[in-house]
């Protein structure tokens, strides 16, 4: 079983969002996945309860399990999951570093501002420290429709402390309409730009998670 983490200490930077919409685009490409909320706010969780659709399943890690955090994605592993995806929360936490260690792609979601961009180092430099420099990349979210100078500004200066994930995800309505619908945005609006993005975006960590097996 992989797992995949979204990170960062910023909150409203799309952890949650991309979390669900790849958790879903994941099962539909064919991974048995289990999408787990390690933040005690329970959004993720929350997402979940809404949702009539077997895969992917949903479940939540409360504060008290996260020591066992390794033993609990075994487990799972067992059961026959090929991909665990984990949603942390957006402040610094042992639920965050956690997620981290055990991932094999930590994806880092970034909105293309300064001040967002800032509020990514302190992430970066914890997952240098835990040696992760090959296990995780920037994802740029919420971006402006269009070409962009900030967008391709902010994925310059990223590029140097890190890989950048593709596609850069653009400021869709889809988003956030199809969370709010308890689905991924490959559901919710599956012939949509929105969803074509995230299904590119799976296809770019599945690859780069398996390049790193190799
Ligand atoms: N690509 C996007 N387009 C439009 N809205 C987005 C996008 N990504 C995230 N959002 C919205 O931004 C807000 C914060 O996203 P969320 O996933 O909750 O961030 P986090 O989990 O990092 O705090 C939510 O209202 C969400 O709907
Ligand atoms: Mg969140």
């Amino acid at each position: 079983m992989r797992t995949l983490t979204l990170v960062t200490q910023k909150g409203g930077a799309g952890k949650t969002t991309l979390a669900a919409s790849l958790a879903v685009a994941a099962a539909e490409a064919g991974e048995r996945v289990i999408a787990l909320d390690l933040d005690p706010q329970g959004s993720l969780g929350t997402w979940g309860d809404m949702r009539t659709a077997d895969a992917p399943a949903v479940d939540r890690i409360g504060p008290d399990q996260l020591g066992s955090l390794a033993a609990i994605l075994k487990a799972l592993d067992g059961e026959g999951y090929t991909l665990a995806i984990l949603d942390t929360a957006g402040v610094s936490s042992t639920g965050g570093n956690l997620a981290m260690q055990v991932a094999d792609l930590a994806l880092i979601p970034a909105r293309p501002s300064r001040l967002d961009l800032h509020a990514t180092m302190p992430t970066i430099e914890t997952l240098m420290r835990l040696e992760m420099r090959d296990r995780f990349a920037f994802v740029l979210n919420q971006c402006p429709a269009g070409r962009s100078s900030r967008a391709t500004e902010a994925a310059n200066g990223l590029g140097m402390f890190g890989v950048l994930a593709e596609p850069a995800l653009t400021q869709r309505a889809d988003h956030q309409d199809a969370l709010a619908a308890g689905q991924g945005v490959t559901e919710y609006a599956s012939e949509g730009k929105a969803a074509d993005e995230v299904r590119a975006l799976w296809a770019w960590a599945d690859r780069k998670m398996k390049g790193n097996k190799a």
